[in-house]
């Protein structure tokens, strides 16, 4: 991608408490390159819609319950995504499957967030508080959260970027969902987000290449 600034949609399903981050992250022009072009939203009552009305950011509601089909589901973000010129698009706690006609229309261009260090606690059915439930029940002494690119595989993308926290005697799920936020994903969400929006991922691997 060009140094221009590229236009981010942010996908949210819950509180919006990652949205926020980008949000002030870009108020403190951290993300220089990431410009927050729209919201969408996979339930009418997310608390990020007035996260995302506050910061002046328009907000289309897709509700996974008013299309029949995935397929359906697909062709109608894949429209919003289009007539928002959207470059990048990134999953913040956004809980539908994403399709195959989005997943191929921004090949490396779709970020997800989660509350782990991938490839622990992760996979379908592993969000909210049953990531943090698995942790302490595995008797990790250290979690995170991790930052990588969504594929056809729950999960299962490409890392791009993790961030470890420490598990705490006496935690639990939402102590330690809380610290993970606080200390990893807020972080995380916006610096992976603006070294995607810079190119710096592609000339890393450009770098990587041997002849
Ligand atoms: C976060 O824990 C994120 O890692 C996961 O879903 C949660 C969303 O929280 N994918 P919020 O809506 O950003 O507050």
């Amino acid at each position: 991608m060009a140094d221009e600034m590229k236009r981010v949609a942010v996908l949210v399903s819950g509180g919006g408490t990652n949205l926020q981050a980008l949000i002030d992250a870009g108020k403190r022009s951290d993300t220089p390159h990431a410009e927050l072009a729209f919201v969408v939203s996979s339930r009418a009552d997310a608390g990020a819609i007035n996260r995302a009305g506050r910061a002046g950011i328009p907000v289309v509601v897709l509700a996974r319950a008013d299309y029949e089909t995935s397929d359906a589901y697909d062709a109608a973000l894949y429209a919003q995504l289009g007539e928002n010129r959207v470059d990048v698009v990134v999953l913040a706690g956004f809980l539908p499957i994403v399709g195959p006609r989005v997943l191929s229309a921004y090949p490396r261009r779709i970020i997800n967030i989660h509350p782990s260090l991938v490839p622990r606690h992760c996979g379908k059915g592993m969000y909210g508080l049953r990531v943090h439930e698995s942790v302490l029940a595995s008797g990790d002494r250290v979690t995170g959260a991790t930052v990588h690119l969504v594929s056809d595989v729950t999960d299962g993308g490409e890392v791009l970027m993790r961030r470890e926290v420490q598990v705490l005697p006496g935690d639990t799920p939402k102590t330690l969902q809380r610290r993970v936020m606080e200390q990893a994903e807020w972080k995380l969400l916006p610096e992976a987000l603006e070294k995607l929006c810079s190119g710096a991922y592609e000339e890393e691997s450009a770098c990587e290449t041997t002849y």
